[in-house]
């Protein structure tokens, strides 16, 4: 453990840039040990969200990728060494004139842009649990936060060092051009059991396929998700090693404080 949080510790500290739901900071310490033989490799997070894991772990090289196209092109600019020049302050009236902006830009093919991205980390901070949700026309749609301070940065020129050698892309995992020697962590979006629901659009059929790429690659692949029983069952017939671990607790509607129980499966971590 002592070499853990010497590991954690020497990290250039840069926090992840943007709120995200469902981030797994508190999952590092758990997963450094895994990496802490495997840093020589690229680090891959197929899923990358608001990217706690990877600014927790600092490796040398990465491969990132996510589905939502604003974060990615969020994190483009940073590599830039983003500065944003746009007013930020907490206020509903400038929340609404910057949703309709950033929303017009979209929809022109602009969504790449300095503007777009300043914006996109202005409503990210500014909206209602810093949500990221779209309505049938690809509109952002999420209300007004009504925080009461909120720390806005404009300055994001130290992330441009630490991603330096950090490759961001966007789409769907499978896509992704692995090296045989890369270390995957992949964290997707938690499997409800017992529903039709399925969070953020990810089914129980994109879990399986999830899974399938994952025991297909040769080399470390680490994975995170809610232990539900059909979870357990899918990477232990694959050949993982199955890790319990207990989430945060999470105070429900009905005051309920049950830490979530969660799971890493793992494959070819140090033995080779
Ligand atoms: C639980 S979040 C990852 C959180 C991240 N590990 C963190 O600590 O901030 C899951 C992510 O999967 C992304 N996602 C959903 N479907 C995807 C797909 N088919 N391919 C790539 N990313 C996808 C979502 O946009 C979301 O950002």
């Amino acid at each position: 453990m002592g070499l853990v949080a010497e590991l954690v510790e020497v990290a250039p500290v840069v926090r992840p840039p943007l709120k995200w739901a469902g981030g797994k900071r508190w999952l590092v310490r758990h997963i450094a040990p895994l990496w802490k033989s495997e840093r020589h490799r690229r680090l891959v997070e197929p899923l990358c969200g608001g990217l706690a894991v990877t600014l927790g772990l600092m490796p040398e090289k990465a491969l990132l990728n996510d589905i939502n196209p604003h974060t990615m092109n969020f994190y483009q600019w940073l590599k830039k060494g983003l500065r944003i020049s746009l007013p930020l302050d907490n206020e509903s009236v400038r929340f609404y004139e910057y949703r309709r902006r950033f929303n017009e830009l979209v929809a022109a093919g602009r969504g790449e842009s300095k503007e777009a991205a300043s914006l996109f980390y202005y409503l990210n901070r500014t909206c209602y649990n810093g949500l990221c949700r779209f309505n049938r026309k690809g509109e952002f749609n999420v209300p007004f936060g009504r925080y009461k301070n909120i720390p806005y940065k404009d300055d994001f020129t130290e992330y441009r060092p630490v991603f330096t050698n950090w490759e961001f892309r966007c789409g769907d995992f499978e896509e992704i051009e692995l090296q045989a020697d890369d270390f995957i962590y992949a964290d997707p979006p938690y499997d409800v059991e017992f529903t039709q629901y399925a969070k953020e659009d990810f089914s129980w059929e994109d879990q399986v396929r999830l899974a399938g790429w994952l025991a297909r690659h040769p080399g470390p692949a680490v994975i995170s998700n809610q232990a539900t029983e059909r979870i357990k069952h899918l990477y232990r017939d694959l050949g993982f090693e199955l890790i319990p671990l207990k989430g945060p607790r999470l105070i429900s509607c009905t005051g309920d404080r049950t830490p979530v129980d969660e799971v890493l499966a793992v494959r070819n971590c140090g033995d080779d």
